[in-house]
């Protein structure tokens, strides 16, 4: 990993700012990430963060914090946060807008245990793919304290395979329709490929249930996302 992600940020911190984010998916076209959204303030936040961290309580562990935005305002609010993230790039901007207890480090690295566990702006992609959520949802599990909850969003991607007659051209025959190679740039330069896994809620709650943590319903969204809290 080139740590693109890392990078921009830090250019965005240190005041570098000339360019956004480059996405794109193996069913989506090229588009902006803006980097002043990844620093985004509570009043910013769509609805289902603004509900997660109204929803954090107790000791917390913030997974992907990026630059820090959900962990800072909990930071201020006085609760204990420990946040991680596998960019080093997205640690070093953290630890410099001032948050305390951040770590590079893989969410299966991690071994502390919380009350509450966030993972945030499509907390289920560092999933990666449908054979892998059981292992990460096993572990979240276990880094649950006694009547712990961990807070999650995603999306039911199905509209994007929607034509323009109202049909759906997904081949029956692929993996689960949330699972996408996605593509980033910065300033000319590609990051290696990664995956990345939406989940639509059902799916979502079938595989809590295989794993023994209950799944509820928070908050939907506008546009087919949705606010999943598991405890
Ligand atoms: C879409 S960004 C979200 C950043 C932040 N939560 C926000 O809402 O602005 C996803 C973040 O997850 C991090 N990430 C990906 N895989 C991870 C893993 N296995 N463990 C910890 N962090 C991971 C990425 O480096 C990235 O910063």
């Amino acid at each position: 990993m080139k740590d693109l992600f890392g990078r921009a940020l830090l250019d965005y911190q240190n005041g570098h700012y000339t360019e956004d984010l480059i996405t794109s998916t193996n069913i989506s076209e090229e588009d902006e990430l803006p980097l002043p959204y990844l620093f985004r303030d509570f009043k910013d936040m769509p609805k289902l963060e603004k509900k997660a961290l109204q929803l954090a309580k107790g000791s917390i562990l913030d997974v992907g914090c990026g630059a820090g935005n959900h962990s800072l305002y909990l930071q201020k609010k006085g609760f204990d946060v420990k946040a991680i993230d596998i960019s080093k790039g997205a640690v070093e901007v953290s630890k410099l807008r001032g948050l305390n207890n951040v770590e590079v480090k893989s969410l299966l690295d991690e071994t502390e245990t919380f009350d509450t566990i966030l993972l945030l702006m499509n907390g289920t992609g560092i999933f990666q793919e449908l054979s892998q959520v059981s292992k990460y949802l096993t572990h979240l599990k276990s880094l649950l304290k006694p009547n712990g909850q961990i807070l999650m969003d995603s999306s039911d991607i199905k509209y994007m395979y929607e034509d323009e007659d109202g049909g759906f051209w997904m081949d029956a025959h692929a993996n689960y329709y949330g699972e996408l190679d996605y593509y980033l740039s910065y300033k000319g330069e590609e990051e290696t490929p990664m995956k990345w896994l939406y989940l639509d809620f059902d799916t979502l709650k079938l595989a809590c249930e295989t794993v023994g943590l209950r799944c509820e319903l928070v908050l939907e969204g506008k546009h087919f996302d949705y606010l999943a809290r598991l405890a």
